[in-house]
């Protein structure tokens, strides 16, 4: 199997070598294609991605990535919603479960909960359709029938694997594009038999926060999924905790949660976990099953034993927590 690895800026450094050693571990036999794309690479050469870059990544049979910062700056294009555009990575899968073992958080919440948010990646605000002018800035928000029929789809099948119960999280009551949207996944759910709900998205975020063992998969559009996937981190205990799977026909890229993280980066002390469940997601799209169950084993066991970073209220750095997971890894395997 080749792999496309991208490291991307900030954390993402530190986070995908713990990543990379955890499938070296399980003993994925993979070749690593590094690809370099992101702000540190707009900095040092003016250009966020080269032209061949996409036809490296489509060369490989999955990527895997870290992070890409980017800015908040009108001229500047966000790669990753580019690459996820152009790779047609069409669904968005962020599984939120919440941690059996107790951890110094923020925010725990009081019943366990396991829900998985399933968004729309290609369309809606992110699509891309934007202009910015001297006294006004738009930006069109379009949904189809083919994305919103095909994300349903993925999320019915997830549906009917799981407890078969679908939300879907939308704002109809004030836009035309989400009762498109709505009515779209209620045809899809219908027809192939899933137990479907609705949720306006401003009330889903409250009602996450106060019963999230209430839900088991939502689909949702780009944005709406985006907001409600950091909210479901601090369910969950961190960002640093919460993996992904970018989902395509032909594609596929895995990727954590959070961002790059410039408040922490380069101190050694991001949760590597994250981007080593997204490592875990690639290994059970690959269908290589027993080696994900063992990275599942191993991040539990890490957990457990109080090997913690900061975000989880413990003293451990990236590094801590990486080698921990390689030697309890090693040594089930001997
Ligand atoms: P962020 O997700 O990078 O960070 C939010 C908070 O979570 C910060 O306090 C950070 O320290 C913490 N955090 C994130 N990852 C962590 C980890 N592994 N361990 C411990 N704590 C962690 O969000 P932001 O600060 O709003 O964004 C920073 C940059 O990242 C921006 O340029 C943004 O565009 C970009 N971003 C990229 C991606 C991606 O490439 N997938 C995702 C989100 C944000
Ligand atoms: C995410 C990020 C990205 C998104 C940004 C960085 C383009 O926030 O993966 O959640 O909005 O999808
Ligand atoms: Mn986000």
């Amino acid at each position: 199997m080749k792999v496309a690895v991208i490291e991307g800026d900030g954390v993402g450094h530190e986070v995908i070598p713990p990543a990379v050693n955890v499938l070296q571990a399980v003993g994925l036999e993979f070749e690593i294609v590094p690809v370099e794309v992101g702000y540190g690479k707009w900095e040092r050469t003016g250009r966020a991605m080269d032209d061949n870059d996409l036809d490296v990544m489509r060369d490989c049979d999955c990527i895997l990535l870290g992070a890409i910062t980017t800015p908040s700056d009108p001229n500047y294009q966000s790669v990753l919603l580019h690459i996820r555009r152009e790779l047609d990575l069409y669904a968005n899968v962020r599984p939120f479960r919440s941690l059996n073992i107790p951890v110094d958080t923020p925010y725990v919440a009081k019943e366990p909960f396991d829900f998985i948010i399933v968004r729309e990646n290609t369309e809606g605000l992110y699509g891309g359709k934007e202009e910015i002018g001297e006294d006004r800035a738009t930006s069109i928000r379009t949904i189809t029938r083919k994305c919103s029929e095909r994300i349903a789809r993925t999320a019915s099948k997830l549906a009917k694997e799981r407890k078969n119960r679908l939300t879907i999280v939308h704002k109809a009551n004030v836009l035309k594009s989400c009762s498109f949207f709505r009515e779209v996944c209620i045809n899809v759910a219908q027809g192939e038999d899933v137990q479907y709900d609705e949720a306006l998205v401003d009330a889903m975020a409250y009602n996450l926060i106060l019963a999230p063992q209430k839900y088991d998969i939502l689909v949702t559009t780009n944005l709406f999924g985006d907001i409600l996937s950091d909210l479901s981190a601090a369910l969950v205990g961190s960002l640093g905790l919460c993996p992904s799977a970018n989902i395509g026909e032909k594609y596929a890229l895995f990727e954590p949660v959070h961002g790059s993280a410039p408040d922490i980066a380069g101190r050694g002390i991001a949760n590597p976990l994250a981007a080593i469940l997204s490592a875990k997601m690639m290994l059970e799209w690959a269908e290589e099953h027993e080696k994900a169950k063992l990275v599942q084993q191993a991040v539990d066991h890490v957990l457990e034993k109080g090997i913690k970073t900061t975000d989880l209220g413990g003293h451990a750095s990236t590094n801590d927590v990486s080698d921990a997971l390689v030697g309890y890894i090693a040594n089930l395997r001997k």
